[in-house]
């Protein structure tokens, strides 16, 4: 009897695995490093352990003292997309960039007058995605947690901007499907090019 029930109990347990594996995408690579809830973007966290690629710097000093992004650019981007980016020279349908700012903090320092990072001010976010983003250009959506004016704290969760604020300029003067490539030299370097993403060549 005990072995009967052990048999049938089996004989459900790998029942259940086939029709969990029929039902369950192979696919495990599809991994994505966003999470939309309530139509808003969670601030994303892990991001500065992801590929960093860039660092567009535009200063107060060179902005009438009013730089749009102020100042430091850090750019990052998940790491599944960037493994598709070096194989295929494309972003994926998923891909999330993170722009993490800092102002300036001193401009001397002992290896020379310049530009030195100081305290964080602000993060924005771009991601593609189409389940997502249906109706935005290229399925692009643009974020932003920053707090203005004192840009000391982040929005927790924030709404994908309206497309005429972010997109547009993505558009017409980016390099590489909205992304400005041109400035991330990590990327430029690395774009269906495995070798040279991870520095094995110049
Ligand atoms: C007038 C043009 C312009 C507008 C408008 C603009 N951006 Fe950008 N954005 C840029 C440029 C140029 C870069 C790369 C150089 C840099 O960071 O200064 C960039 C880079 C980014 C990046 C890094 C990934 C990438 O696509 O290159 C993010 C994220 C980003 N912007 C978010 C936003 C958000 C959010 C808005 C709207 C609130 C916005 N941008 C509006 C020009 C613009």
């Amino acid at each position: 009897m005990i072995h009967k029930k052990y048999v049938n109990s089996v004989i459900m347990a790998s029942a259940f695995g086939m029709l969990f594996s029929v039902f369950t995408p192979t696919n495990v690579s599809a991994k994505e490093y966003f999470t939309i809830k309530n139509g808003e973007l969670v601030r994303p966290s892990g991001y500065r352990e992801w590929i960093y690629v860039g660092a567009p710097l535009t200063p107060h000093d060179k902005n009438n003292g009013k730089a749009n992004f102020p100042e430091f650019h850090s750019v990052y981007i998940d790491p599944e997309s960037w493994e598709h980016w070096k194989k295929t020279g494309e972003f994926r349908d998923g891909t999330i960039l993170i722009k993490e700012m800092n102002l300036v903090g001193s401009t001397s320092a002992p290896s020379g007058e310049g530009y030195f990072m100081g305290r964080f001010v602000g993060l924005e976010a771009t991601i593609k995605s189409k389940r997502e983003f249906p109706n935005e250009p290229d399925n692009w959506a643009y974020f932003s947690f920053t707090v203005p004016p004192e840009h000391k704290s982040l929005k927790q969760t924030t709404k994908a901007e309206p497309t005429a604020n972010c997109s547009a300029c993505h558009e017409k003067s980016a390099k590489d499907d909205f992304v400005f490539t041109q400035y991330y030299p990590v990327l430029e370097a690395a774009k269906a090019n495995p070798k040279k993403a991870v520095g094995g060549e110049w």
